[in-house]
């Protein structure tokens, strides 16, 4: 079988319209870098070498893609003249034979099959360039490509060179290219920086090519939503609702009931079986594993979080937790980093934990927080509790056992252990531990002082309603 050689991606853009702090390619999408989806559909081709051009932020660039793909390598282009220069620099790094791909850091809808047929049809086509075309909508701002009257690709001119009439043209240049190695290193020795921008067009080589009797020929995309460039915050926008749609067909096609598709948002890293339902509203991101059955949403958050099967995440933010099968969790819950809560356990409305373990069965079902905790089976944290966990210094752990009932507005200030079957008073502050079948009793005794409201309040509808009673009373 035909191999691809060499892939050029070039990410040396100044990407000045993005108004970023941030290098475009690093811009996300999917929680994909920009550059990462195009690396991941060019990896589909198994090039022998693959060369990043980078410029703009290439210190940033470079790290990230040695992270991404350390394979690949960086070759700097220190002034952004032009693509043409780009690719240049690019084959300076060394010999390549046989076949080139060139692509740009900011096409992240194009994919590995479209990539894939345009391989093929270059090598069936025994063809020195093969374009990659599309039929826009709105082809402003892209070079336009030029047919002859038998159809042959003749040049490609961009937008500021063009004429009225080749403005008109509503097929462009995609910016992917195959080319013949020899054929395309030729041609770049003749391009030149005649042209609106100064620059060295490496659409220029195209012109070259067919002038010197090359075959060369143009592929019309299926899908032109593929090829869509990002230049600014808006188009990433758009490209980003493209993934998402995409991303959401084919979890639809595999299973996953998704109620709300415009606002489900699921990450290529994220990983959601079969018969998982997701209700509007709903993020998975990061390397999130949902098993089948589940439940989430709507209006949930789930960021690096491995959830059970049939568990249910109501209206809730979670981070870097585990959530057992059968749990419950939400409405309105908020799991930071580290929780790891078991099967059926539950989690209530405004509970935060962060860094605890809460067993099979056990419940935080109201108004708490919990940190730096481990929590037996069978457990319930009554409404309110705190684990007072940090003494403005340090955190400290907290131990509660198996089958305990944590009153009610319990303070459990760490360290603190409370032994299985233990219980504690509600409103209690709990500083010392409490043995197995205890209850910790860390309150205030009441007392009730007799008609102070009479006496301090005279006159008010409290007293009134008092005298009332004690009238009646005597
Ligand atoms: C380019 C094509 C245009 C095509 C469009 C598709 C040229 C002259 N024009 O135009 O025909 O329709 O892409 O999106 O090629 N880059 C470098 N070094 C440079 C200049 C650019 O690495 O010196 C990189 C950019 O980072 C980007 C890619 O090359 O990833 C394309 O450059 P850009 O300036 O965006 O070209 P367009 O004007 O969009
Ligand atoms: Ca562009």
């Amino acid at each position: 079988m035909n191999r691809l050689d060499l892939a050029i991606v070039l990410a040396a853009g100044d990407g000045t319209r993005m108004k970023s702090t941030t290098a475009k390619v690093l811009h996300e999408i999917a929680g994909r870098s920009l550059l990462s989806h195009v690396l991941h559909a060019v990896s589909e081709l198994q090039p022998t070498h693959t060369r990043v051009v980078v410029g703009a932020q290439h210190e940033e660039v470079t790290s990230h893609l040695n992270e991404i793909a350390s394979k690949a390598h960086p070759v700097l282009q220190a002034e952004r003249n032009g693509t043409g220069h780009a690719v240049r620099l690019a084959l300076e790094v060394g010999a390549v034979d046989g076949t080139i791909l060139v692509t740009a850091g900011d096409t992240p809808l194009l994919t590995g099959l479209t990539l894939t047929e345009l391989f093929a049809e270059h090598i069936k086509a025994g063809a020195a360039a093969t374009v990659l075309t599309a039929e826009l909508p709105d082809p402003f701002g892209y070079g336009r490509i030029i047919r002859d009257e038998n159809d042959e690709l003749l040049k490609i001119v961009e937008e500021r060179d063009a004429s009225e009439v080749e403005r008109d043209i509503v097929e462009i240049n995609s910016g992917v290219y195959l080319f013949d190695a020899k054929a395309l290193a030729a041609a770049l020795t003749k391009i030149t920086t005649a042209n609106a921008q100064g620059e060295e067009y490496l659409t220029d080589v195209i012109a070259i090519m067919k002038a010197d009797g090359a075959k060369v020929i143009p592929i019309v995309v299926n899908n032109f939503t593929e090829i869509l460039g990002i230049n600014d915050r808006s188009q990433l926008s758009e490209c980003a609702s493209f993934m998402r749609d995409r991303i959401n067909h084919a979890l639809m096609v595999s299973g996953v009931s998704i109620i709300d598709p415009a606002t489900t948002w699921v990450d290529f890293t994220a990983e959601v079986a079969p018969n998982v339902t997701l209700l509007p509203g709903t993020s998975i991101s990061g390397h999130t594993v949902i098993e089948a059955g589940a439940v989430i949403g709507p209006r949930s958050t789930l960021t690096n979080c491995r959830v059970g099967a049939g568990a249910k995440v109501v209206e809730s933010h979670c981070a870097g937790s585990a959530i057992g099968a059968n749990a419950n969790i939400g409405p309105f819950s908020y799991l930071r980093d580290g929780n790891d809560i078991s099967a059926d356990a539950k989690v209530g409305a405004f509970v935060e934990m962060k860094n605890s373990s809460l067993g099979q069965g056990s419940k935080v079902p109201h108004l708490s927080y919990v940190g730096d905790a481990s929590i037996g089976t069978g457990t319930n944290i009554g409404a309110a509790t705190i684990f007072v966990n940090y003494d403005g210094v340090a955190k400290h752990h907290t131990e509660v056992g198996d089958y305990v009932r944590i009153g009610s507005d319990t303070m459990l200030v760490a360290p603190v252990t409370i032994g299985d079957g233990a219980y504690t008073a509600a409103g209690s502050v709990i500083t010392e531990d409490v043995p197995a079948g205890a209850i910790g009793v860390g309150r205030a005794k009441q007392r009730n002082i007799l008609d102070w409201v009479l006496r301090k309040r005279p006159g008010t509808k409290s007293a009134e309603a008092a005298k009332n009673v004690k009238g009646s009373a005597s």
